[in-house]
């Protein structure tokens, strides 16, 4: 059974983590540190993304690695008794892999290409959580030679494969990852707490309970708990706590059923953010505190012991620490629209042509006493369904050389970022103190042709 449980839609008041309802210049989804300046320039990271963009070249990506770090922060301050586990799908490289260790997360990787950056900056394999849907022998097998701390099996049939891989004398801690039944999240495409997706083992036709008798019967694999990510981009805390009633239920039932009390539940990540001023955010230390409730109150009632928490979040942690800066390339005015033409587009931001996300651009760098018109921000790439922002008010007199910034770009936009007309991916460059480092290059036409080897 279903229960609907889907986040209201994303309006309302700001709540967003600066804790505050003012729209600070209409930069309230922005990173804290940025502020307007001279010239309708905007610092960020005491950083002037005009000369960001001067001297990195446009499109360029801005990570606030205050805000990252911050972010951090704030999880392990709401949640102390839990591990705050950092999904790498929202962006990785080797700068955020050390971001989240010094602030003391884990990481949640999904592939072997993730868990060997990772690896490769130093992070602690213990601290990893391993995900995938459809794990391939090459991601099994990092998994297990580079000692991740945990493996959450998400299907019956990699329940063997795992443990034949697992040498003699050693056990692999795993997770099982469950279907709650919770419909949740910000579009359908990123539901993943109902029976009909691809992801985990449903509770209520048993492919969960089916699936931890088979790890508890194998002598390499070590059950040590209960996952379910339920979806993405949610801004109540409800979802969250029938999630947590779902499987704090099933972990009575597995107790009863085989003497075992696993001693961890993951309840994935999720959190919404603010893509635009007046939009709904999830309410972090509200979460935390209801969270906390609900899992004490059920493990009264079944008389179990309270698992130990992770938490996942992704999107919550580099979303709102991220800008984009592209440069106007063409303006066309037509009988009824006008369409700013910019140099990105969907090879870098594809999330408004995959789940119709609205974003907030600004023109920066250059004042303009021209009212607001309603323009369509769109890409330079080669299909129609290439917009970034459509019917957002821009300064009428916007025109090429422009500057356009878009906030809240941190997360989904270069980790999802395509070779789509071979553009290029952008370069990501972190802001701190006032000074700019580049973290990632620009991909160059040579990065690309290096790959084609054949003729
Ligand atoms: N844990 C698991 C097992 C996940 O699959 C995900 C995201 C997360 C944690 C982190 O979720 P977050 O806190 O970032 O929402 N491309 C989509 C989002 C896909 C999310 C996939 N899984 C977007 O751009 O909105």
């Amino acid at each position: 059974m279903t229960v609907s449980v889907a986040s209201t839609p994303a309006v309302g008041p700001d709540t967003s983590a600066a804790g505050t309802t003012a729209d600070r210049d209409g930069l309230s989804v922005w990173p804290r540190s940025a502020t307007p300046a001279a010239d309708a320039d905007v610092l960020v990271g005491g950083v002037s993304l005009t000369e960001a963009a001067d001297r990195f070249g446009t499109p360029v990506y801005v990570l606030d690695e205050t805000e990252v770090r911050e972010r951090c922060r704030s999880y392990r301050t709401a949640f102390p008794e839990a591990d705050i586990v950092y999904a790498a799908k929202a962006f990785l490289c080797r700068a955020m892999v050390r971001w989240v260790q010094e602030e003391g997360l884990g990481l949640d990787v999904c592939s072997a290409g993730e868990l060997a950056l990772a690896a490769a900056a130093g992070f602690p394999p213990e601290k990893i959580v391993m995900h995938g849907n459809a794990k391939s022998p090459e991601d099994l097998e990092t998994a297990v030679r580079l000692g991740v701390g945990r493996i959450v099996v998400d299907s019956t049939s990699e329940i063997a494969r795992l443990a034949a891989i697992v040498p003699a004398g050693s056990r692999q801690r795993v997770m099982v990852r469950v279907v709650p039944g919770i419909a949740a999240g910000g579009h359908t495409k990123v539901r993943t707490g109902t029976e009909d997706q691809k992801f985990g083992l449903s509770i209520t036709d048993g492919s969960a309970q089916h699936a931890v008798a088979r790890v508890l019967a194998q002598p390499r694999l070590e059950l040590v708990g209960l996952h379910c990510h339920i979806g993405s981009q949610i801004t109540t805390v409800k979802p969250y706590l029938a999630a947590v009633r779902r499987l704090t239920g099933l972990l009575a039932r597995i107790r009863d059923q085989h003497g075992v009390q696993l001693p961890q539940l993951n309840i994935g990540g999720g959190h919404g953010i603010a893509y635009r001023p007046g939009e709904d955010t999830l309410d972090v230390p509200v979460l935390a505190g209801r969270v906390r409730a609900e899992l004490e109150e059920g493990c009264h009632r079944a008389d179990l012991t309270v698992p130990r928490l992770t938490l996942e979040p992704g999107r919550a942690v580099v979303g709102p620490a991220g800008v984009v800066v592209y440069r106007v390339l063409a303006v066309k005015r037509t009988g009824t629209r006008t369409f700013v033409a910019v140099d990105g587009g969907m090879s870098d931001n594809p999330r408004p042509a995959l789940y119709g996300v609205r974003y907030a651009p600004r023109l920066i760098g250059r004042h303009s006493v021209a009212p607001p018109d309603l323009v369509t921000v769109v890409g330079r790439h080669c299909e129609a369904g290439d917009v970034l922002a459509d019917d957002v008010p821009l300064a009428g007199d916007v025109r090429p050389g422009d500057l356009i910034a878009v906030p809240a770009a941190g997360a989904y936009h270069l980790s999802m970022a395509s070779g789509y007309n071979l553009v290029g991916r952008p370069p990501v460059v972190a802001v701190v103190n006032g000074i700019a480092r580049t973290l990632v290059r620009r991909e160059s036409l040579d990065d690309m042709s290096r790959r084609d080897v054949g003729l």
